[in-house]
């Protein structure tokens, strides 16, 4: 089964014919705080554990499509045109390669409201908002499953951007994937806050997708992983149900630790912190001591996602004045 497959599936016999000469959607980027690492199909991006994800509100990707006369795609991040050779262009090119029904060229721009260097998956966002208006530009009148789908071929974490709030991607266990997609919880948590702590906003050393497939084939305490996971879902749904703060807290900070653990077991080891990354989980630890209510997690990346509740962000500020905090 390949992607070409999976979009028959999804669109049937829809035809390709533009509803509209262009449109433009929002979708939110998303952190997960059980996380997707590693996959069963490398190709569908079909992961080997569920994973749960909150989404950062109005901060993401606005994302504008156009069919355009032209021989290429266009693609734009942030206003700037982007090469036809970078890997930006290449990634998007290949995707909309799925759609290309007519052989139409587009031209896309991609405006992010996030820091880009934040490690903040911009291209779970970006697919999302991608989606959203090629459904939109068709008017295929798509499932949200259905175009959760579509964002996962683009890339895993997208297929969570859909939605405001928690998002649950349940993984499926079909080949073609069909039933590995993300639904909505219904529990909102408004006090629930996410600061960004950016301690290196140089590009990543290695990309999550080969991160993945290192830690699959070579990490001997990936084993563990999915049984963490399990045990993780369970602890976070109920802090969820129970809106227990401290739970929460623990369970996700313990959960991307422990991915982390996975990786620096891989072989050659992948090491996303660096020392200031190290040296903020300290000050972090030393501030829960003191009684700060103040958890972390952290991604494919050196940056730090602070968790805590709204009646502390004044304090968290004032130890992390550098923190951006998404309300
Ligand atoms: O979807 P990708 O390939 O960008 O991978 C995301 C991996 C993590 O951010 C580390 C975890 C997650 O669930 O978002």
């Amino acid at each position: 089964m390949n992607k070409s497959d999976v979009i028959n599936l999804i669109l049937k016999d829809r035809k390709n014919t533009p509803k509209t000469h262009s449109t433009a959607k929002f979708a939110p980027s998303n952190i997960a705080l059980i996380k997707y690492w590693g996959k069963r199909d490398n190709i569908l991006n079909l992961p080997m554990t569920d994973s749960l994800s909150l989404s950062l509100g109005n901060k993401g990707a606005t994302t504008s499509i156009e069919i355009i006369d032209k021989e290429n795609d266009e693609f734009y991040l942030n206003n700037e045109i982007q090469n036809a050779d970078s890997p930006f262009s290449l990634r998007l090119s290949a995707y909309l390669d799925l759609f290309r029904f007519k052989e139409e060229h587009y031209r896309v721009r991609t405006q992010l409201n996030i820091p880009l260097a934040a490690g903040l998956a911009s291209s779970a966002c970006g697919f999302a908002a991608l989606v959203l208006a090629l459904n939109d530009l068709y008017a295929w009148e798509l499932s949200l499953s259905e175009l959760s789908i579509l964002a996962r071929l683009g890339s895993g974490s997208a297929c969570r951007s859909l939605y405001k709030g928690f998002a649950w991607w349940q993984k499926g266990i079909h080949a073609n994937g069909m039933d590995s997609y993300a639904i909505p919880l219904e529990t909102e948590w408004p006090e629930l806050r996410i600061g960004l702590l950016i301690v290196d906003g140089s590009k990543k050393l290695i990309d999550s997708r080969s991160a993945m497939e290192r830690t699959v084939k070579t990490s001997q305490l990936y084993a563990m992983w999915a049984h963490q996971v399990a045990h993780d879902f369970i602890v976070l749904n109920e802090a969820i149900l129970d809106k227990d703060f401290v739970r929460l807290g623990e369970v996700s900070e313990h959960n991307a630790l422990s991915m982390h653990a996975t990786m620096i077991s891989a072989w050659p080891p992948i090491v996303y912190s660096n020392a200031d990354t190290v040296n903020a989980m300290h000050a972090i630890w030393e501030l829960r001591k003191q009684g700060l209510e103040l958890y972390f997690t952290q991604d494919a990346g050196p940056n730090l996602k602070l968790l805590f509740l709204e009646k502390d962000s004044a304090v968290v500020k004032e130890h992390f004045p550098g923190v951006e905090i998404i309300d």
